[in-house]
């Protein structure tokens, strides 16, 4: 039987638990400031969720700063690594598992090993969102935030503001990252039980299946 592995250190946990909170209220404060609206019950006032969105998004971005230096000097930045040649093919294997192989029974096409803990599509998913979206989506909000920087128009039209396009992408990366959040919750359940995968990301231990 294979052994228990140590694959998510102290910091990792750290941030992830912090990150995973302030996702959720900017998701809550984010939809309140799209539908402000005081006959919705379940969204947050317009003033409160301004305030709650701006404390949270800074809160965010030292933490993802957090992230990237932590993953930048500590060895678990190399699970992030990528080797270019052959990866699609690794990341349509491992779709293939989730389509119709695990429904099968069959073993996973890449265990979970201290070598790689990730298997392809969760690296690659992992490296889209945090070094692709939440740069986006951490940018876009400090520019929301001051504005003044982005009184110039886009496209040449006198309709279109820069800071209009600027909300736009920020946004739609929004939705793209609460997207992944729910999609990732679900991954996160085809551990060895349904919970095993969130106990890991409590106290450090992989279970392996
Ligand atoms: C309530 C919300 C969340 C829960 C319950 C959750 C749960 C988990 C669990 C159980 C793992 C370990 C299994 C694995 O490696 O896939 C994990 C890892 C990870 N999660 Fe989440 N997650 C949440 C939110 C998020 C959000 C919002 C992000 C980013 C936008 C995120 C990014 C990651 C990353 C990058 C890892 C790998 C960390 C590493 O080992 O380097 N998670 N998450």
């Amino acid at each position: 039987m294979s052994e228990k592995l140590y694959l998510y250190p102290q910091w990792v946990r750290v941030w992830h638990g912090l990150n995973a909170i302030l996702c959720l209220v900017l998701l809550l404060t984010g939809l309140s400031l799209q539908y402000s609206d005081e006959s919705y019950i379940f969204l947050l006032r317009f003033d409160i969720a301004v305030n709650l969105h701006s404390i949270c998004g800074v809160l965010l971005s030292i933490n993802y700063f957090f992230f990237i230096i932590g993953n930048w000097i500590r060895p678990n930045g190399r699970y992030y690594r990528v080797q270019f040649k052959g990866f699609l093919s690794t990341v349509v294997k491992q779709m293939k598992y989730y389509a119709f192989g695990m429904f099968k029974g069959e073993p996973a096409p890449f265990p979970i090993t201290k070598e790689s803990k990730f298997n392809p599509l969760q690296k690659l998913s992992y490296i889209i969102i945090m070094y692709l979206m939440f740069p986006i989506v951490t940018l876009t909000g400090w520019i929301l935030m001051y504005p003044d920087f982005m009184r110039t128009e886009v496209f040449g039209s006198e309709n279109i503001h820069a800071i209009q396009f600027v909300d736009l992408i920020h946004l739609i990366v929004g939705y793209i990252i609460s997207l992944f959040m729910i999609i990732h919750i679900y991954f996160c359940t085809l551990g060895k039980t349904a919970l095993s995968n969130f106990k890991s990301m409590i106290n450090g231990w992989h279970e392996p299946h």
